[in-house]
C-alpha cells in the first residue's frame, strides 16, 4: 500500500491543519483511533470479559516492535515510556566511583538527567556536543575512556535531526567491553534500525512520535545477554516468570524482559499503538524512510534559498531525519511557531528556532504551502 492519497486518507486531521509536529507528539491513524474507541466500548459494555483476546494484541504489539528493531519478542519489555526505560538502565546498573557515562551534551533531558543523577554514586557524566561537529562519532568514541561503563546516546538529536551512525558507536562500544544504550524516540517508525547489527545494549522510546502511537506506552529493548546486570528497582506481579499463578508462594523473576514490567499493562495504549503499527508494518520501514528523507530534502533546500534564513542541522543526506530546523534571523522562533499555528500549521520551537517534523504521509502540495506559509511570514 504505497499510495499517498490513500495513505493520507489513514488520517483523520481537521481539514486544513498541517500537521508538522511528529517530534513532538503526532496524530494516531484513523485505525489507531478505532481500536482505542472499540476498546473503551468494550471496557463500558462487558469489562474485562474478553482480557484473554487483549493479551493477544498485547502479544501481537511485542511481536511488532521486536520485528521493527530486529529483535526477539522476549528481549522487548512495554514501558511507560523513554525515560523509565533510560532511568531502568541507570539506576539498574551497579557503580562503583570513579565510573563514567559519555554522551550528548546538548540531549533531551531525559537523557542527561538521568546520567548525570548518578554522580551521587561517584559516577561522572561527560557530555559531548555532536551538532556542528565534523565527525560526532569521532568526538563521542574520544571521550571514552577506560573509566567509561556506559554511552548513552539518542540516535536523533532532538532539536537538529542529526542522526548518529550507531553501527560505528556500537562496534566502538562491543569491542571495548562498554555498554551501549540508545533512546530512539526521535528516530523509530521514521528510520529502519537494526539493534542487533548495532549492537545496542539497551533502546527505549515511546510510542507517540514517529510511532504515531499514544502516549505512555514505549519499548524497552534489553539484549538478553546484559539482563541480568539490571537490578529491578520496581518488581510486582507482573514481572514474574509465572506472574498469574496468585497462589504460588516462591517466585523467580521472568526471564524474559516482561520482568522490567511491574504490574498491570497498558492495555488501552497497547490497542492503539499495536494499530499504529500495523500500519507502519504494512507500509514498510524502507519506503517511510524515503518519504521521511525526501520532505527532508525539499524543506532544507526550499529553506535555504529564504533570506535569513539559517537551516541547522547535519549536511550529508545520510544524517537526515524526519526533523527539519531552522532560525530566522531578528526573528522570534516562538512568534513564528504561534503565527505558523495560526495559519494552520503546527510545529515546534525548540532549542531557540522553529522545529519543523512532518511524516511520511504528507503530500508535496502540503510541503508547499508550508513553505509559502514561512515566505509570507519572513517577508513582513
Ligand atoms: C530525544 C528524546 N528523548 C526522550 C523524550 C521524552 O521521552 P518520554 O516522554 O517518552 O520519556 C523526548 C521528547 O521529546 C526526546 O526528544
Amino acid at each position: 500500500m504505497r499510495d499517498l492519497a490513500s495513505l493520507r486518507a489513514e488520517f483523520a486531521l481537521a481539514p486544513g491543519l498541517l500537521y508538522m509536529n511528529h517530534a513532538a507528539v503526532a496524530p494516531w491513524p484513523r485505525r489507531a483511533a478505532d481500536a482505542a474507541c472499540r476498546f473503551a466500548q468494550e471496557n463500558a459494555a462487558t469489562g474485562a470479559a474478553h482480557y484473554p483476546r487483549w493479551l493477544e494484541t498485547e502479544q501481537r504489539l511485542r511481536q511488532r516492535l521486536a520485528r521493527l528493531i530486529n529483535a526477539a519478542p522476549d528481549d522487548v519489555a512495554l514501558l511507560k515510556n523513554t525515560s523509565e526505560g533510560l532511568s531502568t538502565v541507570a539506576f539498574g546498573l551497579s557503580w562503583g566511583p570513579g565510573d563514567s557515562v559519555v554522551g550528548v551534551a546538548s540531549d533531551f533531558p531525559s537523557n542527561r538527567v538521568v546520567w548525570e543523577a548518578l554522580a551521587e554514586y561517584g559516577v561522572g557524566f561527560r557530555g559531548v556536543e555532536v551538532n556542528g561537529v565534523a565527525d560526532p562519532e569521532s568526538a563521542l568514541m574520544a571521550a571514552c575512556d577506560a573509566s567509561t561503563r556506559l554511552l548513552a546516546v539518542s540516535w536523533v538529536h532532538y532539536v537538529t535531526g542529526l542522526t548518529l551512525d550507531l553501527e560505528r558507536l556500537g562496534e566502538f562500544c562491543r569491542q571495548r567491553d562498554i555498554l551501549f544504550c540508545v533512546d530512539a524516540i526521535q528516530g523509530l517508525g521514521a528510520l529502519p534500525i537494526d539493534v542487533r547489527a548495532c549492537r545496542v545494549d539497551f533502546l527505549a522510546a515511546d510510542g507517540h512520535k514517529w510511532l504515531l502511537g499514544p502516549e505512555g506506552i514505549a519499548v524497552f529493548y534489553c539484549r538478553p545477554e546484559v539482563r541480568d546486570r539490571l537490578r529491578l528497582r520496581q518488581i510486582g506481579w507482573h514481572s514474574l516468570e509465572h506472574p498469574g499463578d496468585y497462589d504460588r508462594p516462591a517466585w523467580s523473576l521472568a526471564t524474559s524482559a516482561r520482568r522490567f514490567e511491574c504490574g498491570s499493562p497498558n492495555l488501552l495504549g497497547i490497542h492503539a499503538l499495536e494499530a499504529s503499527l500495523s500500519l507502519l508494518e504494512e507500509i514498510g520501514a524502507d519506503w517511510i524512510a524515503g518519504r521521511v528523507r525526501g520532505n527532508t530534502r525539499r524543506l532544507r533546500e526550499a529553506c535555504r534559498s529564504l533570506p535569513r534564513v539559517e537551516v541547522r542541522g547535519p549536511e550529508e543526506p545520510g544524517r537526515w531525519s524526519g526533523i527539519v530546523s531552522l532560525r530566522v534571523a531578528d526573528r522570534d522562533s516562538a512568534r513564528l511557531v504561534s503565527r505558523l499555528a495560526a495559519a494552520g500549521i503546527l510545529c515546534a520551537s525548540r532549542g531557540g528556532g522553529v522545529r519543523l517534523s512532518p511524516h511520511f504521509y504528507f503530500q508535496d502540495n502540503e510541503i508547499e504551502r508550508c513553505l509559502n506559509a514561512l515566505c509570507v511570514l519572513i517577508a513582513e
